[in-house]
């Protein structure tokens, strides 16, 4: 854990955070240094992308960017996600991310994961219907978990991504890393039904 921890956020101007002012409607769970981020809100400029990463140095570095950048519709808030997002309006989300999110793949370390029921509860609330929940893993127990814990719900329609086109995201650092390496790894999109 960071030594200074970031504190639990209740509310959220989004005009202080998006140089366009408005909401987000996708986010990226661990965006670490935000490659992605930065790819996605390019190449989706109607989208509004948040960023939540719990290391403060990457989050200030990706914010200084967007700033310099001045990327419109990115944002990066320094924040653990188990502080809840109580800040994200409900039935808002269209889009989720959370990429190899987790650096707890042992079993032991399972309740130190960002991703449980109570988080996925949470994620499930601020989706929209037919919004969709994205992840991914190299870690094989990590993926198996993370299937194991949307199969005990009733809300979410699964499917086992293998080929980009049905991906559809830039790549993110730990995947090109992966890709570099010849790493295998698992991708799941969670849609929700209801
Ligand atoms: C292995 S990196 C992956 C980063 C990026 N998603 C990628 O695929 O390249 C994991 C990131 O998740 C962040 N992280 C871990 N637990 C978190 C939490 N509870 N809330 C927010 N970010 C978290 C870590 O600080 C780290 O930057």
């Amino acid at each position: 854990m960071p030594k200074s921890y970031p504190p639990v956020l209740e509310s959220v101007n989004w005009a202080d955070l998006f140089i366009n002012g408005k909401f987000p409607n996708v986010m990226d769970v661990g965006c670490g240094k935000a490659g992605m981020l930065f790819d996605y809100a390019e190449s989706h400029p109607e989208d509004n992308i948040l960023g939540l990463e719990v290391r403060r140095s990457l989050a200030e570095w990706a914010m200084n960017l967007i700033k310099g950048e001045n990327v419109p519709n990115a944002a990066v808030q320094w924040y653990s996600v188990v502080n809840g997002i109580d800040f994200i309006a409900d039935d808002s989300m269209d889009k989720i991310f959370y990429l190899f999110p987790d650096p707890w793949t042992k079993k032991r370390y399972v309740k130190r994961r960002a991703f449980n029921d109570s988080t996925l509860e949470m994620y499930s609330k601020k989706l929209k219907i037919g919004g969709t929940l994205r992840l991914a893993s190299d870690v094989p127990e990590v993926h198996e978990y993370h299937l194991e814990l949307l199969k005990k719900r009733d809300d979410f329609d699964i499917l086992l991504v293998k080929d980009d086109q049905t991906w559809e995201l830039p790549p993110t650092n730990k995947e090109k890393f992966c890709r570099r390496e010849n790493i295998d790894f698992f991708r799941i999109i969670a849609t929700k039904t209801k």
